[in-house]
């Protein structure tokens, strides 16, 4: 089951990154991967801004209170926006976010699958990186990634310890059968 593989597979940055650029091609699968994501009535609220440009990236770090040297490090940032407009709410939830994180999961497992890391962040300044990238006052800046190769070659076969280190909750918590129950399952 490759889907449910990669999804192990995935975590956020726990490696140094090498400076080597990412493929257009890979680029372009891994876009096409977020932009073919589901969204309430269709509506795809999601943008993407794939930053390259040294001099944008070198202004853009400013804008991020943390990992400011994996942002410089990498071969590309990519910033997932979102575009409000008039998506659905129902039930008063808002769905066009729900549908941008719906994208951004499409986009850090197609990356993974390719051989490629993510970390998504938001420890950003939402105005500053609007600012610097020219965003539109009606879109938000929802989350940034960058992506690159891993530095070590066997990166990759780690994948298993990485994940056996994953704190998560046990799946008891998580689940209720039939109904929910008071106290969180045992
Ligand atoms: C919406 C979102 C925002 C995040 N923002 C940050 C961040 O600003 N800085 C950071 O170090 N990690 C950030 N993370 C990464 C999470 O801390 C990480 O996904 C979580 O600890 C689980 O680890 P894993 O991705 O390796 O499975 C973010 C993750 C998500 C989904």
């Amino acid at each position: 089951m490759q889907t449910l593989e990669t999804i192990r597979k995935r975590c956020s940055l726990k490696a140094h990154i090498s400076k080597r650029g990412i493929e257009m091609e890979k680029i372009n699968l891994i876009l096409e991967a977020g932009r073919l994501a589901p969204s309430a009535r269709n509506y795809q609220p999601w943008r993407f801004i794939v930053v390259q440009d040294r001099k944008v990236v070198e202004r853009l770090v400013k804008a991020f209170s943390e990992s400011n040297q994996v942002i410089l490090d990498a071969p590309l940032i990519l910033l997932i926006c979102a575009r409000a407009g008039d998506d659905v709410i129902k039930n008063g939830i808002e769905y066009y976010l729900f549908d941008v994180g719906l994208a951004v999961e499409n986009i850090v497992l197609a990356a993974t699958e390719l051989g490629i890391v993510t970390h998504l962040m938001t420890a950003f300044d939402e105005e500053q990186v609007k600012q610097i990238l020219h965003i539109p006052e009606d879109v938000r800046a929802v989350v940034a990634t960058p992506l690159a190769y891993p530095l070590n070659a066997s990166y990759d076969e780690a994948a298993s310890e990485r994940l056996s280190a994953r704190t998560r909750k046990d799946i008891k918590e998580l689940v209720h059968l039939n109904h929910w129950t008071e106290a969180e399952p045992a």
